[in-house]
């Protein structure tokens, strides 16, 4: 009898929840901060495949600046979203973004870059993945000094070019990675040369490598290295406007969306020499997943995730690209 009853009630709790659900259809929001560069645009792509097998609806906002930002998660409120990932434009909009998620009643995860607050402190109750920046940088310093080392340059005459992009954590964590690892391999500190980028997109990372290279004309050879594809690509770019090919430069980026594939399929090697692919399809897929976890079954996503990498080359690209279920 007890049985029977709380089975009803079951089925009655189920139907009413069927009904809430069928009232108010699930929508997530996903609001990067360049939503031209092509890992954003991957990241989109997986997202928009996690929403149509779970049957809820995206929507996807560029966020250039904290303005654009502001606006679109009032926007995100009126069209009766329930939750969000977010890859802010600053890290430090961290507090704005906490309070109008909570104004508005939002769940909200980041993604990528961990926003902070007023003290610089990763904010506790906002759930993040991101890359695991240090040992990824470590990966590309690594893969910098074996191709150093197979081509026979003496570190001696090797220039790191370092394009830096230190007021975001995770740009940080990563070219200290880079850098940490090529003096393991014996560069002398006094090689590093630090570009700072006003950006974190190819012209800034072109413009800021251009006035090294004018600054340090003594290096016979080079390593570059930075946040993304994107930051190394424009240190490539500025190499070759000054004659040095692949066979004087090397550099390493991080991400293996369409920049560094682009790059790869010249027909004449440049010296993009490999990145470090991670995976937009787990901080696309994963992120919206997890949002929407926890607007549909009240699941709170992990408090922190760090994805990994693989070191990929024009020689393995296919290969790896499989392997990271990019194919
Ligand atoms: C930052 C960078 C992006 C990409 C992601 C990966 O947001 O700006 O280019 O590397 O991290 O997490």
């Amino acid at each position: 009898m007890i049985q029977r009853r709380t089975l009803a009630l079951a089925t009655l709790a189920a139907l009413a929840s069927f009904t809430a659900h069928a009232a108010e259809p699930i929508k997530i929001g996903f609001l990067v901060k360049q939503a031209e560069e092509p890992w954003f645009q991957d990241e989109w792509r997986f997202a928009e495949q996690a929403a149509k097998e779970k049957g809820f609806t995206l929507v996807k906002i560029g966020i250039p600046n904290g303005e654009k930002m502001m606006a679109a998660i009032d926007n995100l409120a009126a069209q009766k979203v329930q939750g969000f990932v977010i890859c802010a434009p600053d890290v430090k909009l961290g507090a704005a973004v906490s309070r109008a998620a909570k104004r508005h009643k939002l769940k909200v995860m980041s993604v990528d870059d961990q926003l902070v607050d007023g003290a610089g402190k990763p904010i506790a109750d906002i759930p993040h993945m991101g890359i695991s920046g240090y040992e990824i940088g470590k990966q590309v310093g690594q893969g910098l000094a074996e191709e150093i080392k197979a081509r026979g340059w003496n570190l001696a005459e090797v220039g790191a070019l370092r394009i830096a992009f230190d007021q975001l954590p995770t740009a940080r964590e990563r070219t200290q990675g880079a850098l940490d690892a090529l003096k393991a391999a014996g560069l002398p500190a006094a090689n590093l040369v630090d570009a700072p980028q006003a950006k974190t997109d190819t012209e800034s990372a072109f413009n800021a490598a251009n006035i090294a290279f004018t600054k340090n004309a003594k290096f016979k050879h080079w390593v570059a290295f930075g946040l993304n594809d994107e930051a190394v690509l424009g240190a490539v770019r500025a190499g070759e406007g000054r004659g040095l090919k692949q066979d004087a430069m090397l550099g390493i980026g991080i991400g293996g969306s369409q920049t560094a594939l682009n790059e790869f399929s010249k027909p004449t090697p440049t010296a993009f020499f490999g990145t470090v692919l991670i995976s937009p399809k787990r901080h696309g897929y994963e992120t919206a997943l997890n949002v929407y976890q926890w607007v549909a079954e009240n699941k709170q996503p992990a408090a922190l995730t760090l994805t990994s990498g693989t070191l990929m080359t024009r020689k393995n690209q296919a290969e790896v690209r499989k392997q990271m279920g990019l194919q």
